[in-house]
């Protein structure tokens, strides 16, 4: 199992958590609890622009930027339980000759073409530019500061050569075009191949994967350049190459491979050789990741590896579509994220509650939106009051009733049987949802097991029962009981963490998924431990936290963004002078009752007093307004509000790029009814 390596330009987020690590994680972990050999790779990509792109921002080399994001993007992986076998980088010395080897093999056996072409280059700084680099105008919406490969405004997918006046995104300068030479995978001899290998034989791939390869494939694959003429990345292992590199996305996919290799060398006895899992036809490949990465994994480096032979080829590659947040694209250079580190900072100890809501949110087949409010409803309804409450009750019965020691079981009713059959069927349908990465069914299936329990419990009223008929307690927890232990097993791919407390409560030492439907999983007369919550209410104030946090970087995002509105049209001195706007003295300024936004003045306009009524309550404390000199418009139509208030005139105001209210005042004091010109 691989996982897309995420860049080391930033921290990872709840979009690729939820698109990618999560699902890979659960299947996997599936995988190991039915006794299946797996290896969970993954690894942080290192190389490409954007990193270089975070190190002249933050002033710092593209080597500290990626020491710095691995650290952090691994320990994140770490603390969200995403079980990885290894978690490696591309910068590492192994991954460095592994792709450069690779790269060499393709080179020498005459498997690319060399292709001159006309780049974009930067006299002053001396380099050439990737896509990303260049910016300009976009041809199709005209937006002012599209990139060289997509306009972020109208989201067209873009060619450097169609954007109107480039220039280099870092520098500013303007570009030339200058001759350049680069390696080509030519993928148009594959195309047959690929339409063989992807439409005919692997029609059970989802319907968004297969349809994006379909559509690749009937627009006609064209060469692909693999190197680049940048300065951070492996070198091209060929003479008279310097300042070339091989392509970000030519290395990153061979770092699957190279991360395998430097694991099993480390510990042959344990993971075997790399050639074990990469060039045996028992082993079984799957690629983890998100929609945009789908060309890469289904047509690129199948390609690359085909080119190569030796090696086995994707069986599936389950690709997620995205999670948006709260409406709007997350995007990590806008800052508008949940980032792992900082989530769990601000809401440390819920590990299992985050991957329970992606899960039950995971966009697998259309984007999805995580929200605040749902993420509370999801952990408060369904973790807490049926999954926790259930499990806590027949815990806490157990002790009260037989100090912590699995009772008898009786004679079964005919609730008892129906709720063991409905709990022997799950495994089953549980199985058949993740074998098909159907991971949000699966999990509902999973709750569902905590919604049998929960129900027989509350029908089945033991702490009222035990008054009347205390023999019939013992099989009601007895049952209760083997469903806990039920649940524990089939939440570990899951919610690992809770699983792992839950059988600590239950003294279960072995668990299989195998295991799954039995219903003496825990014997009569075995001691069990003490039990404890697992899982606590989010409070209201916890959400509102985040979603301030939101939206202060909208804010602030706006407030960066923003550019001077446009100057209105022309107007002559005539229309000019039909304004009379004045100097007034504000001698009285209050809030108006049942008015949120609303400050009602009373203004000294040098002939008489005036009442003007202004939308700035959010911005001013009235007492701090009075004795100020405002501007004022003196001749404007009076206007009547809801509550019978009218406002003679209008106070002039600036309102700042991110909507901030500044009252205009005089630059020296002036007499009241002063006039403006
Ligand atoms: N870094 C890429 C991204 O975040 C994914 C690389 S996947 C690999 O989109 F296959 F190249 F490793
Ligand atoms: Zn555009």
């Amino acid at each position: 199992m691989t996982s897309a390596l995420p860049y080391a330009n930033g921290p990872v987020h709840i979009g690729h958590l939820a698109g990618v690590y999560v699902p890979a994680d659960i299947y996997v972990r599936y995988l190991r609890l039915k006794g299946r050999e797996v290896l969970f790779v993954g690894g942080s990509d290192e190389h490409g622009v954007p990193v270089t792109i975070r190190a002249r921002k933050e002033g710092c080399t593209p080597q500290d930027v990626v020491d710095r994001y691995h650290g952090i993007i691994k320990k994140s992986f770490e603390d969200f339980g995403i079980s990885f076998d290894v978690y490696s980088r591309t910068t590492s010395a192994i991954h460095h000759k592994f792709a450069a080897d690779f790269f060499r093999k393709l080179y020498d056996e005459g498997k690319f073409v060399e292709i001159e072409s006309e780049q974009y280059y930067d006299e002053q700084a001396g380099e050439f530019l990737t896509d990303r680099n260049i910016r300009g105008e976009c041809p199709k919406c005209h937006a002012p500061e599209a990139y060289g490969d997509q306009c972020e405004k109208c989201g067209s997918t873009l060619s450097p050569d169609e954007l109107i006046n480039p220039y280099n995104a870092v520098t500013g300068n303007p570009l030339v075009k200058r001759s350049t030479r680069h390696w080509y995978l030519p993928l148009e001899q594959y195309q047959p191949w690929l339409e063989q290998w992807i439409l005919n034989e692997h029609k059970e791939w989802r319907p968004n994967v297969y349809g994006q390869c379909k559509s690749w494939l009937d627009g006609g694959l064209k060469p692909r350049a693999v190197t680049r003429d940048l300065n951070w990345g492996i070198p091209v292992p060929v003479e008279g190459a310097e300042g070339k590199v091989l392509y970000v996305w030519f290395d990153a996919p061979i770092g699957y491979i190279s991360n395998t290799k430097e694991l099993c060398d480390a510990n042959p006895e344990k993971y075997g050789t790399w050639q074990q899992w990469w060039q045996s036809d028992e082993s079984r490949l799957i690629h983890f990741i998100g929609k945009d990465n789908i060309v890469f994994h289904c047509i690129v480096f199948p390609s690359m590896l085909k080119a190569h032979g030796d090696y086995i080829l994707p069986d599936n590659v389950p690709a997620n579509e995205f999670l948006n947040l709260e409406g709007n694209k997350i995007s990590t250079s806008k800052n508008y994220a949940v980032w792992l580190n900082e989530y769990l900072e601000e809401l440390p100890g819920r590990q299992d509650e985050l991957r329970y809501v992606l899960t039950a949110n995971a966009p697998e087949t259309k984007d999805n939106d995580f929200t605040w409010a749902d993420f509370q409803a999801r952990c408060n309804n369904e973790l807490v009051a049926v999954y926790g409450n259930f499990v806590n009750r027949a815990l806490q019965l157990t002790k009260k009733y037989y100090d912590g020691i699995v009772p008898e079981c009786g004679q079964l009713t005919d609730t008892d049987r129906q709720t063991l059959a409905e709990f022997s069927q799950v495994k089953e349908r549980v199985e058949a949802l993740l074998e098909e990465f159907k991971f949000r069914e699966a999990q509902k299936e999973a709750m569902n097991l905590a919604r049998i329990g929960n129900k027989y419990i509350a029908d089945e009223e033991p702490w009222k029962v035990i008054k009347t008929d205390p023999e019939r307690v013992k099989t009601v927890i007895y049952i209760s009981l083997q469903l806990t232990a039920n649940l524990a097993i089939a939440f570990e791919p899951f919610l690992p963490f809770s699983s792992a407390r839950l059988r600590a409560m239950l003294n279960m030492d072995t668990f299989r998924w195998d295991d799954l439907g039995k219903t003496d999983l825990l014997p009569s007369g075995k001691q069990l431990g003490e039990p404890s919550l697992l899982f606590s209410k989010i409070e209201d104030e916890t959400i509102k936290q985040q979603m301030d946090k939101l939206e202060a970087t909208i804010k602030a995002n706006a407030a960066a963004e923003a550019k001077a509105a446009p100057v209105k049209d022309t107007i002559t001195y005539d229309d000019f002078q039909k304004l009379d706007i004045r100097v007034g003295t504000v001698l009285e300024c209050e809030r108006v009752p049942k008015m949120k936004k609303l400050l009602r003045f009373l203004i000294d306009d040098g002939l008489e007093r005036r009442t003007i009524v202004s939308g700035i309550a959010q911005w001013y404390e009235p007492e701090a307004l009075v004795g100020k000199q405002v501007l004022f418009i003196a001749n404007l139509a009076p206007r009547e509000f809801k509550n019978g208030l009218v406002s003679q005139g209008m106070i002039l105001s600036a309102e700042d790029y991110d909507g901030t209210i500044s009252v205009t005042t005089v630059e020296h004091a002036v007499k009241a009814g002063s006039q403006v010109s």
